[in-house]
């Protein structure tokens, strides 16, 4: 593999206007795990505590194992519910890692929880699917007190304690949503890597959101590149090209941000909008806010190189975890590589459902 060669790249990212500042909603009691109406697919994490630990116990037993009797694999942990679905871990390293994206997101993003243009009146349902650990909905919680914003996941990693306006779900998004009722918004963020069909994805959305209702996906792309050719011949090229390979053997892609937008028109929302937003990699940028988003992105992507590639490089490309650990180890390097002036791309694409569906 060769050495990188550099030069110097520039950047820049889309002004976006800020969201005004509102009231925070305030905390809840701390919830107890329950199942909702319609079997397996969706276990509601519920805050009314009305039934005694008696009435449940039993009930809950079975249901918090099948959902917390969490998979142990060359050191990682992942996912208990639909187990060996979602190749990226659970564990502590990985939710620090998507709380340090979503750091990373806020500052591409001048603090914009979302570019799509809602209101509290309008948009009163509101569902984040695959939640991570749930940052996105807590904040939305406080910004939007008056609506009601439910966050799924496969894992239950999210808090306890957030505003009394959001409630977390296990459940499956690429499985038959079971709410009764229709959604006003649907958000969808870094969710590359995750989803096996991404047209029945978008389509379920636009089945499940009231007519006018706005769906907004958010995600950055896994494969970097540089202006300058400075990642060329690089290891972290390498582990671009083969983490894509693996990815999709196992029937996912790492860049879906591209086609979202055509996904989106497919499905028939209209209105739709695209905005590409630079993410730079590393503090190779002039520019302030693009340094700090580049040291952000670093971070996160130095922190989560080993859970994303280890179940995938050991269960589809046969490697051992050592070899898996001395690619990333050069990989890592090439990121603090300051002659290497890489970056990706982050794509959000919102569009509405017609009033008249
Ligand atoms: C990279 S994380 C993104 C988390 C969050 N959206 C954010 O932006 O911080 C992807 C999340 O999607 C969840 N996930 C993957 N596939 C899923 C599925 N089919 N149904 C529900 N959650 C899923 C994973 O468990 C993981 O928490």
């Amino acid at each position: 593999m060769a050495e990188p060669t550099s030069t110097h790249p520039s950047s820049g990212a889309p002004e976006h206007e800020s969201l005004p500042a509102q009231e925070a909603a305030p905390i809840q009691e701390p919830p107890t795990v329950q199942q909702s109406s319609h079997g397996e697919g969706l276990i509601a994490i519920e805050t009314d505590s009305s039934y005694s630990e008696d009435d449940l116990s039993t009930y809950t037993a079975s249901l918090t194992s099948s959902v917390l009797n969490y998979h142990h694999e060359n050191g990682r942990r992942y996912h208990a519910f639909r187990q060996g679905t979602y190749v990226f871990p659970n564990d502590e390293p990985e939710q620090d890692r998507m709380d340090m994206q979503h750091e990373m997101y806020m500052r591409a993003c001048d603090g914009r929880l979302h570019l799509a243009p809602l209101t509290d009146t309008k948009h009163k349902r509101m569902l984040d699917i695959g939640t991570g650990t749930g940052i996105w909905c807590v904040e939305m919680g406080d910004s939007y007190p008056d609506a009601e914003i439910f966050g799924n996941d496969f894992s239950p990693v999210q808090p306890s304690w957030v505003p009394k306006n959001v409630r977390f779900e296990v459940d499956d998004v690429e499985s038959p949503w079971a709410h009764p009722e229709k959604f006003d918004y649907i958000h969808s963020r870094f969710m590359a890597g995750a989803i096996a069909d991404w047209p029945a994805l978008v389509e379920r959305c636009y089945e499940n959101l009231n007519p006018g209702g706005i769906v907004e996906f958010q995600d950055g792309d896994f494969v970097t590149y540089s202006e300058d050719g400075s990642s060329k011949g690089s290891w972290l090229e390498k582990w671009n090209i083969d983490f894509a390979n693996a990815a999709k053997t196992g029937g996912r892609i790492v860049q879906p941000g591209p086609q979202l937008e055509d996904w989106v028109r497919a499905a028939g929302f209209e209105d739709v909008h695209h905005e590409k937003v630079r993410l730079p990699l590393g503090l190779w940028p002039k520019d302030k806010k693009m340094k700090e988003v580049g040291a952000f992105n670093l971070v996160q992507l130095k922190e989560g190189l080993e859970g994303f590639s280890m179940a995938l490089f050991t269960r589809i490309l046969g490697w051992s975890p050592d070899e898996v650990r001395i690619l990333l180890s050069k990989v890592s390097k090439d990121l603090s590589d300051k002659n290497i002036h890489a970056q990706n791309d982050l794509h959000i694409v919102w569009g509405r459902k017609p009033l008249t569906a």
